[in-house]
């Protein structure tokens, strides 16, 4: 299949993007750069073992979607483009809105009249909100806590609402839990822009001596160990996901089709911070810090309908994805070199 993934310079879209390929489609690249790197293609080249077409193309303008939709022959879209800081989506919540519904509604209008049939989209568990009972199963009801969560929320309406109106469309609703880890090279992993949010990429930059210490926030839930529990799983393993579920959209009789990617089983905080520091090698400084607002106490995945009708699980360990971390991260502590 030839296959548009928007977003594919970006962490989870440059790891699924080789294993589109790997796996035999031909995966078109467009990005508009604004949250990750060109260096990041010609790495990208070299693990595909050819060159990868691309373009710089922002995917919310709408005519210039078209003219590369139109052109492009697709078979299906994977959909990753999108802006994905919750913090910043409280500071900024028009953007969030504009980038990542915008974004939506130009491909599936591109889709729609072009004749492109799939979709996969990039959904995430903070779809559930924050009363959600642990393991998250996919019939649970929707809601969020903020503008991020809602774009999320909304643009799987978008999707669901699209496929009532075209029958023969399909759509895969990927709910992510917490994606780390690297490709095993050590050339391509998560590259934020900023201080990084999430767990995984702050423990990489405190490993690799970017910042003093980890902060964990809050050792007082009702956990075994008191701190927030999450169900990592390997950006790898995620990568085929999209592709299993693909190769889904091609025989299902579904329109809308709703998966969980999580391994279904929670870590803490304070495993993590172990689990890594066995990986670099050293006792890595923590100091218990308040809670965050607006974080849960658990969040894991039942990823039982993702095994059944995908033939998916994530198997890779914990102390895998902290040692593929550490590989990328410390082969490059600043990220990807900066565009010329
Ligand atoms: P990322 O920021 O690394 O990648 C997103 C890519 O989209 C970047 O390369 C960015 O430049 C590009 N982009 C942004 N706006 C664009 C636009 N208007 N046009 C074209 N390209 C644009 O993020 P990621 O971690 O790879 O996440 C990919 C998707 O998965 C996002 O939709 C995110 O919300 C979702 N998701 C991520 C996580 C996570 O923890 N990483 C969890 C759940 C869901
Ligand atoms: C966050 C987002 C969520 C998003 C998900 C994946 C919030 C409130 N939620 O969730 O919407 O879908 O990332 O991108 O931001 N932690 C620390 N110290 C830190 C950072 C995190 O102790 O410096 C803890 C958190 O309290 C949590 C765990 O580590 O218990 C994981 O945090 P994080 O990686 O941010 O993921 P989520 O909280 O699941």
């Amino acid at each position: 299949m030839r296959i548009l993934v928007s977003g594919g310079a970006g962490y989870i879209g440059s790891h699924t993007t080789l294993q589109l390929i790997a796996a035999g489609h031909e995966a078109v690249i467009v990005d508009d750069f604004s949250r990750s790197k060109r260096s990041v293609i010609p790495r990208l080249d070299a693990l595909a073992g050819a060159p990868i077409e691309w373009y710089a193309v922002d995917v919310t303008d709408r005519d210039a979607t078209e003219s590369l939709v139109a052109g492009g022959s697709f078979e299906a879209v994977i959909h990753f483009a999108g802006l994905k800081a919750v913090g910043e989506s409280v500071e900024q919540p028009l953007d969030y809105y504009r980038v990542n519904l915008g974004s939506t509604l130009s491909l599936l209008a591109a889709m729609g009249r072009h004749g492109v049939r799939k979709i996969v989209f990039s959904s995430s568990a903070t779809v559930y909100g924050e009363n959600a009972a642990v393991p998250m199963e996919e019939d649970f009801p929707t809601s969020a806590t903020n503008p991020y969560g809602w774009t999320k929320v909304m643009q799987e309406q978008i999707l669901r609402d699209a496929a009532v109106a075209d029958p023969s469309l399909r759509v895969a609703l990927l709910r992510y839990f917490n994606p780390v880890g690297a490709h095993a090279s050590g050339t391509i992993g998560e590259d934020p822009s900023g201080i990084p949010n999430n767990l995984m990429p702050l423990i990489a930059q405190v490993a690799v001596g970017r910042r003093e210490k980890v902060m964990v926030f809050g050792d007082d839930y009702p956990t075994p160990d008191g701190t927030g529990r999450r169900d990592y799983l390997h950006v790898e393993d995620l990568a085929a996901g999209h592709v299993a579920a693909l190769d889904r959209l091609g025989t299902t009789a579904d329109p809308v089709s709703t998966w969980n990617l999580g391994t279904g089983t929670p870590t803490s905080v304070r495993e993590m911070v172990d689990a890594f520091s066995r990986a670099c090698g050293r006792a890595l400084p923590f100091e218990i810090a308040p809670r965050r607002p607006g974080d849960i106490a658990e969040s894991y995945a039942d990823p039982s309908r993702a095994e059944t009708e995908l033939g998916w699980t994530a198997d890779r360990t914990i102390d895998q994805m902290c040692e593929d971390t550490w590989r990328w991260q410390s082969q490059n502590p600043e990220g990807y070199p900066d565009d010329e």
